[in-house]
């Protein structure tokens, strides 16, 4: 039975490939064309930087135009204009994300371009130590900005040397968002778990890290 089902599999995933690259000539005339710049990656200068798009083939009406930043419009870039540009003057890392130029039809669907603007992480937050007791929990976490969202670790010191701590060593449970982590140590330890504790966020532009410390607060002080 199963080995027939995997010729017309076959058959039906190669039939979507060629008809993606062969599209029907009446759809590709309507398809609005947005022509953008280029991707920004926003490092130590403060250099401004301009986001562009232009819509240069469209058999629609334009209604208006925006931007988005992470999927929210940004503010006052409401326009009915086909060329678009968005300046940031003093870039940093938290203006990094997906950027989207937004354009609405008056009869048609709307159409939208992105532009990724990329910075290295930056650990704009973070708990510091609880005052705890043995057998309590314990928690830490750090927050970022920075775009691409980060590949997050933590690493514990033992003898002078920080090892990353597995989410699956049993008292030790760690919770990943897109720009938050969160450690979370079960059943203090007094003799195991004070000391030094870095949470690292690295992403495809670089990477920053902080130390912090669990409690009970007086076993480290
Ligand atoms: C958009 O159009 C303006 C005005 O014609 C031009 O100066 C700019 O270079 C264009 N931008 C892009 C990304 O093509
Ligand atoms: C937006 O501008 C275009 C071109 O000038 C015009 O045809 C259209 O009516 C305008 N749309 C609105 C909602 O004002
Ligand atoms: C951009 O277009 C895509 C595909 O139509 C859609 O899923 C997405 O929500 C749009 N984004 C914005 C910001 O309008
Ligand atoms: C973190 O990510 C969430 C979801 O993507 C977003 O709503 C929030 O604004 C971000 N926070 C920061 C500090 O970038
Ligand atoms: C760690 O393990 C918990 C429980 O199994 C799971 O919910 C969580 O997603 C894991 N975290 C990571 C970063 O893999
Ligand atoms: C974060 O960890 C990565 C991978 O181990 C390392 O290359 C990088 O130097 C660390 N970042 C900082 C700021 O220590």
């Amino acid at each position: 039975m199963s080995g027939s089902l995997l010729p017309s599999a076959l058959a039906l995933s190669l039939l979507l490939v060629s008809g993606s690259l062969l599209p029907g000539p009446g759809a590709a005339q309507n398809e609005p064309r947005i022509v953008t710049s280029e991707e920004v990656i926003i490092r130590d200068s403060l250099l401004p930087v301009t986001l562009q798009c232009n819509l240069t083939s469209s058999s629609h009406t334009l209604m208006h135009s925006y931007w988005t930043r992470n999927g929210v419009e940004l503010t006052a870039t409401r326009k009915n204009a086909s060329n678009m540009e968005y300046r940031i003057n003093k870039p940093r890392a938290e203006d990094s994300g997906e950027y989207h130029c937004v354009y609405h039809f008056v009869s048609a669907p709307k159409a939208n371009a992105t532009i990724e603007v990329k910075a290295a992480p930056d650990i704009t937050g973070h708990k510091r130590s609880e005052n705890k007791n043995e057998g309590q929990d314990a928690m830490m976490y750090c927050k970022s900005v920075g775009y691409p969202h980060p590949e997050w670790m933590w690493r514990k010191k033992e003898n002078g040397v920080f090892q990353e701590i597995s989410n699956n060593s049993g008292r030790f449970f760690i919770i990943n968002k897109e720009n938050y982590t969160e450690l979370n140590i079960m059943n203090l330890q007094i003799t195991e778990d004070p000391g030094e504790y870095e949470c690292n966020a690295t992403n495809s532009i670089g990477s920053a890290s902080v130390f912090t410390a669990p409690g009970p607060q007086n076993q480290f002080n």
